[in-house]
């Protein structure tokens, strides 16, 4: 298992190292996720349907990948999905799933942000904490969300090992700027017995 990046990844960080491993995982990541029982979108998607009465409605995946969250989404009911990802080989192989409305990548170091206002819903599954992006991600999608938007997003074990994670979360929910609708705490990979939390939070 030494040289799978599953293994690099929870070590990565900074953008350009996290950009370069997922360009070189792009075309594999799938089968290695896959193989290891990824369950996280699954858990996300259905915990965003449980909130949500109109499946029309333009959401957006942020981090979106090689689409593997898009599909557990679009499996879920939602029907307009846009991808949003820090590097091209990743949503290149999201452009092959076909599921996607748009698919944009993201320049964090320039200033990136999610339009204010256009989404009723933001997902970021499997995308904040370690090996991907950091919790600055958690507040620009925060503070962009209208009033009553939903923000599904998931801590992997790795990533609740750093209590500034959580701590960020409480700190939004202290500050009346969201409210929780769903916590829970279950798999992750299950090949690995690795579990996640996933969050549903409504924009006050
Ligand atoms: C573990 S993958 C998850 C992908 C997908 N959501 C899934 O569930 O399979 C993490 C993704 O986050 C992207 N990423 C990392 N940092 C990011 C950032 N600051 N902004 C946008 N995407 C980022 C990576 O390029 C990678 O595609």
């Amino acid at each position: 298992m030494a040289d799978t990046f599953l293994d690099k990844a929870y070590d990565t960080v900074g953008t350009e190292a996290t950009r370069a491993l997922y360009a070189d995982w792009a075309k594999s990541y799938d089968k290695e996720i896959s193989e290891n029982g990824y369950a996280t979108p699954g858990r996300c998607a259905d915990a965003l349907k449980s909130v949500t009465r109109d499946f029309t409605k333009p959401i957006l995946d942020f981090g979106c990948g090689t689409g593997l969250s898009g599909l557990a989404l679009s499996l879920a009911g939602f029907k307009t999905i846009d991808g949003v990802d820090l590097t091209q080989e990743m949503l290149d192989r999201a452009k092959e799933k076909q599921l996607y409305r748009s698919l944009r990548l993201s320049e964090p170091d320039k200033g990136f942000t999610i339009n204010s206002g256009e989404y009723a819903a933001v997902a970021s599954i499997g995308v904040i904490g370690a090996g991907a992006a950091p919790i600055d991600v958690f507040d620009m999608i925060i503070n962009a969300l209208p009033s009553e938007a939903h923000f599904v997003f998931s801590f992997n074990d790795h990533t609740l090992k750093d209590p500034s994670f959580e701590a960020n979360v409480n700190a939004a929910i202290a500050a009346n700027k969201a409210k929780i609708l769903v916590e829970n705490y279950g798999d992750h990979l299950r090949g690995l017995n690795m579990k996640s939390k996933v969050y549903v939070l409504e924009k006050t």
